[in-house]
This record gives structure tokens, sequence and C-alpha cells, in this order.
């Protein structure tokens, strides 16, 4: 299959939409990463999907709509939802809800009796799915396993040839998956850390949120609930190294040929660069969230990098998100511990 690129235009939206409509995959652009689609209502197109991606199928999908009006066929909107989604839609929140009988087909659910929604920040990419008229799913568009993509070119390397189409709107701007919230557990639980906080939350519910993904809440023989958490995760094939920005003097005194630096511009500056490849993280969380992905797959396609040394941020706010990442990105190798 030659796969197509497509722009933000309304011809190009057009063709994505009538894409989806016939089944086929496209994959789409938003604030987080690039998302892979398909008609969430056809077990074939979804099954392509997961074909795509090399997925395990016990791991349910997010329903991607492009107006919240688009799920009421499927999931039971309670009144804590309805608040989540005025405050955060679009946006990078993905919320679990019930299903309503029968309505959302297993391949999508992995048999659970919840569903995973989200209307994400990309215009382009609601007008597609309001134009296909069907929710479509959304897994992140890279190969299972590999980190997730932040612009169409990284796409293009995992998919190129196994999907129909590319919908690209340029870099995404968050750089983190979505934070999913589940409404169905005794108490809003947080599954998957992302830009919108614990405390975001609670400010709008006026209630307690768990974090569910702190070490804490997690006994150890226990299977994390999102399905997706327990899979190694984010991975470039080489190895990845987590250091303290307190470590950076004893890091650039260790480093060997082969070694690539990823880290914030204020570490930056201090760092021979002729000598060693480095990747900026710019000035703050929020710029280290947006270039992370990038940076991992930049040094995972290059052939003199043998090991890639990450900065870690303060753990808190999109902190804690960015470093969720990291970890399982690196699969917990801390420099200096
Ligand atoms: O930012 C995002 O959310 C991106 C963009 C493309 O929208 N999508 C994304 O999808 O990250 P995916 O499939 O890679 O991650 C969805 C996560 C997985 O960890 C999955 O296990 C979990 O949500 N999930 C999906 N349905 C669930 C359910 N019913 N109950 C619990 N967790 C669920
Ligand atoms: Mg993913």
């Amino acid at each position: 299959m030659k796969t197509i690129n497509l722009t933000n235009t309304a011809a190009d939206i057009d063709q994505a939409a009538a894409l989806i409509q016939a089944g086929e995959v496209v994959a789409f652009p938003t604030e987080t990463v690039y998302g892979l689609g398909a008609d969430a209502t056809n077990d074939q197109a979804v099954q392509a999907v997961f074909t795509a991606k090399g997925r395990p199928a016990d791991n349910p999908l997010i329903m991607t709509v492009g107006s919240a009006s688009q799920l009421t066929p499927y999931v039971e909107v309670s009144h804590q939802a309805r608040q989540l989604m005025n405050a955060f839609w679009p946006g990078s929140l993905t919320i679990i809800l019930p299903v309503k009988d029968n309505a959302v087909s297993m391949l999508v659910t992995g048999g659970l009796q919840t569903a995973a929604v989200r209307m994400p920040d990309n215009e382009a990419t609601r007008a597609m799915i309001r134009q296909a008229g069907v929710p479509i799913v959304g897994p992140s568009a890279n190969l299972s396993g590999k980190p997730s993509p932040t612009t169409a070119a990284h796409v293009h390397h995992d998919m190129d040839g196994k999907i129909a189409a590319i919908l690209d709107d340029g870099p995404t701007q968050v750089g983190v998956e979505s934070t999913v919230i589940d409404l169905t557990a005794a108490v809003p639980t947080i599954l998957r850390t992302g830009a919108v906080t614990q405390k975001m939350l609670q400010v709008i519910l006026q209630k307690e949120v768990v974090d569910g993904t702190s070490q804490k809440s997690l006994a150890a023989d226990e299977v994390p609930k999102a399905p997706g958490m327990k899979y190694r995760h984010y991975a470039p094939d080489k190895p990845v190294i987590v250091f303290d920005p307190l470590d950076w003097q004893d890091l650039c005194q260790q480093l060997v040929a082969g070694d690539a630096v990823m880290a914030q511009e204020a570490l930056l500056a201090d760092l021979d660069q002729q000598t060693w490849p480095n990747w900026s993280l710019g000035e703050d969380v929020a710029s280290a969230s947006e270039n992370l992905f990038s940076g991992l797959r930049y040094f995972d396609d290059k052939e003199d990098v043998k090991r890639i040394f990450v900065q870690s941020m303060p753990e808190m706010e999109l902190g804690k998100a960015y470093n969720n990442r990291l970890g399982k990105a690196s699969g917990g190798q801390h420099f200096n511990s």
C-alpha cells in the first residue's frame, strides 16, 4: 500500500474522512502525539490498526471524537464526566466511562465494560472525525513499544506502506500522551499522567482524585489498571539512562565515545557541544515534554550513538508525566545510582 500524504486543507480533510468511512487507517495529528485513526464501529478497520501497530489485542483503544455529542450512543456520560469535558475538551484528557449495552466492539474495549474517550485539541482532526460521522479509535501512531510520534515524519518512519494516509498538521505541542482518568472507579483515579494534572482535576471536580500511577498506590504484585501501562513502552532500541541535573558535572566527566546527551539549555551551555552529540530539551518542563520523544527517535536512528543520557525533571505537575515516559524508555536505568 502506498501511504498518501495529506495536509490540513479542506480538500485533504475531505479525503481523510472518506478514507475513514471506507474502513481505511489514517494517522492524525493531536496536540499530544499523532494517533492511528479508524472507524471505531467497523471491526475490520479496528483490526487493521492493531495489525499496523503490532499491538497486543488485550490493550483497549481510545474512542476519539470531534464533538461531545458523537459519544451519546456509546457511553454513559455522568455529571462529573460533563464537568471534565467542559473544562478540558478539546484537550489532553481521556476519560474512562461505562459503555452502553453492547454499544462498543470488544476489539475497542478489550472486553471491558468501560471505554476510554477523548476529544483532541486539533481542528483538522476534529473536522475529519465529524465529517466521517463516527468516532475513531486513536492509539498513538508508533509501532507498539516505540516512542510515540510527535511529527508526521515519525509516523512515516514507523507506518509507511502499512496505512492509507497521514494527515500532517505539523509537530505536536504537548509531546506526551493525554492524562487518563477513570470515572468508573469508587474514587476518580488517574491511570496515566499527562498535561492535565491531579490538581487541575481536583479543582474542577471539587473532590479528591487519586493518582493510581504513584508507586505507593500500587502493591508489588498488582496489575496496573490501564492495561497499556503494563507493557514496555516508549523505548528506543538503544540504552537510555536517566540523570539528575545535580549529577551533571559528574556525567560530563564520565562521557565516552558513543554517548549522546539530552538536556535543558542551562546544562548544555557547559557541554563541549562539538564533541558530544546533544539534543536540547529547551528551558522548562513543557519544552522538555514537547521534545523528549523526538530526541529519543533522533538518536535511536544515529549510527554513531550507542547510549542516550536524558535529564530528569522535578517530580511535580507535567514533570510527573515526563518522568513517567522517560522511566519507561530507560527501563529504570539511572546514572550514579
Ligand atoms: O494522547 C493520547 O491519548 C494519544 C493521542 C493519539 O490521542 N493516544 C494514546 O492512545 O495514547 P493509546 O492507545 O496509546 O493509549 C491509551 C491508554 C492505554 O494505556 C490503554 O490501556 C488505556 O488508555 N485504556 C484504553 N481503554 C481503557 C479502559 N477501558 N480502561 C482502562 N484503560 C484504558
Ligand atoms: Mg501508545
